[in-house]
């Protein structure tokens, strides 16, 4: 098996803004955590405090052998009101990308990662009726303000489940469950990413990109009946959305992220099954399956578009999980470069321990552990040495390679 990557391949990892910042009171998730009854009953708070401590955040990073980094910035700080920009928060993003830059850290940036300004989510959220023009405008003026720092622009992050998990499942805002409303958001956001492409060149040297969750989706059983069911999912999940993308309008790269193998299953009131028996899974019960991230890069380079992962990782409180999950899945990306598909950078998720959504702040998925108790002390875990290794090396065989010097 081939073990090294090749030149110029990009190593990170990725978080978001409501993730790890904290204070983001103007925003539809904070509402909903603090809304009695909601499927998220803990506060995101002061989140680790990057919104603080970024540049040591940076610093860490790039004392770990990290070349790039996937942040997003948060629409509910930069437009607090409808039309009303905050030239303080954007100056605030300016200072952030400015500390990547002289860290020399290539910067993937999400326009929109999960959160909306509550005002936005009141007038309908993205089913509202001037939704793709409002979110224009914000990306109009983010990119007019920012662009010459960004190297990668995410525009959306994962379209699919923002629509799966707020309009179907129902645990993320609004809190729906509607399989009408689900399909129709979807191709909202489909929309929505096309005009961001169109925004970015038009404002910013930025390379832009979709970047999308490609789960597994297994049927539970083999009778025809679950088939049907898993290959109308995946229809709704996968393909309407690598097929909608052409090299060009629907962007220059595409940002595949992956984590776990689904069962589906007609007859569950949650969609999808519980793993087998016997399936490792991790904290939040997802099943571990490597070669399920070779299976999604290898369907995502149809798209004919260069592909970076942007996501990938596991929660787990057993650190020596996440170095295991780290050289499986690293060696399913190189299985894929075998296959010939085009994979220019790997981020893990996440850099940090932060806010799991409506999980809270249990799931540990970080290179770098987090003590929210104790001034926010940031502790890199052995996996964030492990991926050092590689990502200084280029190669996989140097994970495990303790007490060795990395050239
Ligand atoms: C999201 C992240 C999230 C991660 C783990 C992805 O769906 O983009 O925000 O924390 O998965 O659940």
């Amino acid at each position: 098996m081939q073990l090294l990557f090749p030149d110029g391949f990009l190593w990170g990892a990725a978080t978001s803004a409501h993730q790890v910042e904290g204070g983001n009171v103007n925003s539809d998730w904070w509402r909903f955590e603090h809304t009695p009854g909601s499927p998220a009953g803990v506060s995101s708070g002061d989140g680790i405090d990057h919104l603080n401590r970024y540049r040591e955040d940076f610093d860490l990073l790039a004392s770990l052998g990290h070349t790039a980094h996937r942040l997003s910035v948060e629409w509910a700080r930069i437009e607090p009101a409808p039309g009303e920009f905050s030239d303080a928060a954007l100056a605030h993003y300016r200072r952030v990308l400015e500390a990547l830059r002289e860290r020399g850290l290539r910067s993937f940036v999400t326009l929109h990662h999960f959160t909306l300004p509550a005002w936005f989510a009141d007038r309908g959220g993205w089913l509202g009726p001037d939704a793709l023009a409002v979110f224009d405008r914000y990306c109009a003026r983010v990119l007019a303000a920012l662009g010459d720092l960004v190297d990668f622009v995410c525009t959306i992050n994962e379209p699919q489940m923002v629509a799966l998990h707020g309009y179907l499942e129902g645990y993320h805002p609004p809190g729906v469950t509607n399989a009408v409303l689900w399909k129709r958001v979807g191709r909202v956001l489909l929309e929505a990413h096309h005009r961001a492409v169109a925004t970015t060149r038009a404002h910013a040297d930025a390379a832009p990109g979709l970047v999308v969750q490609l789960p597994v989706l297994a049927p539970a059983r083999e009778d025809a009946v679950t088939r049907r069911y898993r290959d109308e999912l995946r229809a709704e999940i996968v393909d309407l959305y690598l097929d909608a993308l052409r090299p060009g309008a629907g962007g220059d790269w595409l940002g595949v992220q992956y984590y776990r193998k689904n069962w589906v299953d007609p007859a569950s009131p949650t969609i999808f099954a519980p793993p087998p028996p016997g399936f490792a899974t991790t904290q939040l019960g997802w099943a571990v399956y490597a070669d399920g991230l070779r299976e999604v890069l290898v369907r995502a380079a149809r798209t004919g578009l260069p592909l970076y992962v942007t996501e990938n990782g596991i929660a787990t409180e057993d650190d020596a999980e996440r170095v295991d999950y780290l050289e499986a899945h690293l060696g399913a990306v190189l299985d894929a470069i075998g296959d010939g598909v085009d994979v220019r950078g790997y981020l893990h998720w996440s850099a940090f321990d932060n806010f799991e959504w409506a999980e809270g702040y249990r799931p540990r998925f970080g290179l770098i552990a987090v003590d929210r108790a104790a001034g926010f002390r940031r502790e890199p875990k052995p996996s964030a040495y492990a991926f050092q290794r590689v990502a200084e090396s280029g190669d996989l065989s140097r994970l495990r390679a303790t007490g060795v010097a990395v050239a």
